[in-house]
This record gives C-alpha cells, structure tokens and sequence, in this order.
C-alpha cells in the first residue's frame, strides 16, 4: 500500500488490545500517524490542542516505567487531561473489582482507559464492559502491543520495509508478551521471524505463532537484520527453567563479538528493563548498533498516534 493509500484509511475501534486482529494496513496506519507525532516531539514546545476536554486514565496494576510514563507524556503533549491512578492508594486494596474500579472512572466522565495487568484477557475484559475506549499496556504473558508498535516503528525508520528482513528475538520467549506481541505483527508486515531460547523457555506450542523456532543462537545469526533481547525474568531461574545466569549468558547473551557474526549492519533492540550482563553486555547496549533509547522515544509517538486514532481524529491525515 502506497502511503496515500494507508492515511486514506479511517481507524474504527474502540479498543486496542492486541495485534492478532490488526491487518496489516492498521498497522500501518498507527505507524504512519506516528510519523508526524515525532515531529512533534523535536519542537521546543510539545502541546497540541487536539485532545482539549478529553480525559484519560491510566491504571496500572503491574510495575511500569516506560509504558506508563510514555502515556502520560504522550496524552498530556495532546492536550488531554490525565488521571494516574494509583493502585497502592485505592479502594483496589479494600477488595474492589478491576471492573468495579473501570466503572467508577467511566462514572467520572474518562473517555480512554490505559491498563496494565498481571491477568492475561485483563484489558479485553474491560474493553467488553466500558463505553470508553481501552488500550492493553501489558496482560499477564499474553500481549503488549503498543510496545510491538514502537519496535516496528524503529525498525521500519531503519528500513522503510518489512519484506525480505531477518529478525530474530531471543530470551524468556514463554513467559514474554512482547514476543508474542512482535512475532504476531512482524509476520503480517512481511519479515522473517525466528524465536530463539533454551528449550525450557521455548516450548514446541510457541510454534502456534506461525513462526520459527530455534535453540541455536549462532546459527541463526547470520544474515539478521534485527536482534531484540528479551529481559530474563530472574525468579524463573528459582523454577528450574534454566540452570544459571552465566550458562544462559553463555549461550543466549548478546554481545558485540556476537552481533558481528550477522555479517551485517545489525540494529539490537531491548523493550527494557535490561539485566546487563545477562541477556545483552553493557558495551553492546551502549553501542551505535543499539536502538534502545530511540525505542523508548519512538514509544512517545506511537502511543500518541493510538490515542489521537482512538480518540480524536480516526484518520492518519494527521495536522499536527
Ligand atoms: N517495555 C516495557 O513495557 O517497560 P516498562 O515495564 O517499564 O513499561
């Protein structure tokens, strides 16, 4: 699709909750609008009018740096009015619902719900029950799609095009929303995507991703374009589901030495947090070839383009 045809296209949901009933062009579209969000964010004063009078919760039930500060700032920038709740602070901790809560912010007039959750389905079941819109910061280890959003963006300011890319993504793959996320969208765009982990972590079912599977980092390095570490969650290492840190770094650590077997210009990406040392060395996260802190930018835009879809302008036509 040329990008007349994708800003021709009109965004019609409500909701954004994961990437398995996005096309191909919707995803294109978030991607499109986000364009001129970023442009945006170069200027010396960010504020736009665009979402004056519009308000918008943000619950987050799981810990959170960069989703939950990058919608913040991402609404805010909009003009929008934002209401952080607070967890630790709320009635949550006298017994009340998730939906109980939901509904009492839609009682108070919130037009978007921004939620993350340790419960897989968490936002699809908000999404059912409120008139407001609801996007899925996290659920459980099922989706985090405005995080795959941000990872495609970076990669597609890289490259232009998904078609013909190799990309590989490496760590905790079963316990990871972001690589169900990335594997389910980065298909649709047309790339090439292997899933890489220690056979504890990447059981035989992932294949229901339609995507391939492998044990063998460095087999699988040459000729990719893209490597994206996932951050190993260390309390598996207390489930036996993998037998230390040093082995798992042995076999699955990104390193520079490592990355220069691709025989390319590779980019590394991290959706973060990093454990340095473990899933990526530090001089290689540091490194022109990581793309880490233009994610966490890119995270801004992104997010900005979601909530000026789903809540103002339904068009990629973006006047920003
Ligand atoms: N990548 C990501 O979701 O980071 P946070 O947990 O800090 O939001």
């Amino acid at each position: 699709m040329s990008k007349k045809e994708v800003r021709a296209l009109s965004w019609k949901r409500k909701d954004l909750l994961d990437l398995d009933d996005l096309s191909a062009q919707e995803i294109e579209l978030i991607l499109q609008c986000a364009l001129p969000m970023k442009e945006v964010l170069s200027r010396p004063l960010k504020k736009l009018p665009t979402l004056r009078g519009k308000s918008i919760a943000l619950m987050f039930y799981e810990n959170s740096t960069r989703t939950r500060t990058s919608f913040e700032i991402a609404g805010k920038i909009l003009g929008a009015d934002i209401t952080n709740f607070s967890v630790a602070q709320s009635s949550v901790n006298k017994g009340e619902s998730l939906l109980d809560t939901a509904k009492t912010l839609q009682a108070m007039n919130i037009d978007l719900v921004i939620i993350r959750h340790a419960s897989s389905g968490a936002s699809e079941f908000l999404a059912k029950q409120l008139r407001a819109g609801v996007i899925n910061g996290g659920d459980g280890q099922h989706a985090h799609p405005t995080q795959a959003l941000l990872d495609f963006f970076t990669m597609k300011e890289r490259w232009g095009d998904f078609r013909g890319k190799k990309i590989l993504i490496v760590g905790d793959i079963l316990h990871s929303r972001v690589a169900r996320s990335n594997a389910l969208g980065l298909k649709k765009l047309g790339a090439e995507v292997v899933l890489i982990g220690p056979p504890t972590l990447l059981p035989p079912e992932m294949s229901y991703l339609g995507v391939r599977t492998s044990y063998n980092l460095d087999r699988e390095l040459p000729g990719a374009d893209a490597v994206m570490a996932l951050r190993l969650q260390l309390e598996r290492q207390q489930s036996g589901l993998f037998p230390s840190l040093r082995e798992y770094n042995r076999l699955y650590g990104l390193t520079k030495e490592r990355i220069a077997k691709t025989g390319k210009d590779t980019i590394v990406l991290h959706p973060g947090p990093l454990n340095r040392g473990v899933e990526i060395s530090s001089d290689l996260a540091d490194s022109v070839q990581s793309v880490i802190e233009e994610q966490v930018t890119n995270g801004v835009a992104v997010r900005m383009a979601l909530i000026y879809l789903l809540m103002g302008g339904g068009t990629g036509n973006v006047v920003a």
